[in-house]
């Protein structure tokens, strides 16, 4: 039996912990799909050309340690903006959602686009100055240097790309549960979002 959990919604909203965090509870596999833009920007950065590197992708291209700075997030958002980029992602990803015992992937466009059949949809969302400042705790606390408004700017930026782009952009699916972290803890987000799978499980 396959059961699809998509989870979408902006950075550092708190999706990668609650995709985690869900997936370790039901026992399901996760998929962050971020990390699959984040390695063609990766390979754009080393100097590919964007549709290229999409469909040459390899699982080792998703294990690499340098996938979570600042400079490939952009990369990765500005990869992101082309269909054919998104195009050559599709069918891993579909592929992943079916398997068997369960599966949770979270990214911009999973249930909209990649699983619009998904059995729940949750769309994690907070407001920029709280993600940004969440983002800044994380960057800073693994000694990078940083200022809070150079964060809350890339966040801006990097919401205004994705919400704005003409293919896939983020937005909650129609039928997808709003969940607003601003005011939760890890903890409280975790436990909300249990309760509206188990509702459907
Ligand atoms: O989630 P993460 O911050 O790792 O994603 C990096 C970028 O990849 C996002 O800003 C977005 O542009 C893109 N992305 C996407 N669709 C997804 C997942 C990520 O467009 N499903």
């Amino acid at each position: 039996m396959s059961f699809t959990i998509a989870i979408d919604g902006p950075a550092a909203a708190g999706k990668g912990t609650v995709s985690k965090g869900v997936a370790a509870h039901f026992g399901f596999a996760h998929l962050d799909t971020g990390l699959l833009y984040r390695a063609v920007g990766r390979r754009v950065l080393a100097g590919e050309e964007p549709v290229a590197a999409a469909r040459a992708l390899s699982q080792a291209d998703l294990e690499r340690q340098d996938l979570r700075s600042a400079e490939v997030a952009q990369a990765a958002s500005k990869v992101a903006v082309i269909p054919e980029v998104r195009a050559a992602l599709v069918d891993f990803q579909r592929d992943f959602a079916r398997r068997e015992g369960g599966a949770v992937l979270d990214g911009r466009d999973i249930g909209t686009v990649i699983c619009p059949d998904a059995e729940v949809k949750l769309f994690v969302t907070a407001s920029p100055e709280v993600r940004a400042e969440r983002r800044y705790l994380e960057l800073t606390g693994k000694g990078a240097d940083v200022t809070r408004d150079q964060i809350l700017a890339e966040v801006r930026e990097r919401d205004a790309r994705d919400t704005e782009r003409s293919t896939a952009p983020l937005k909650p699916a129609e039928d997808a549960v709003l969940l607003d972290t601003s005011d939760l803890s890890i903890e409280e987000a975790l436990a909300k979002a249990v309760s509206v799978i188990e509702e459907r499980l």
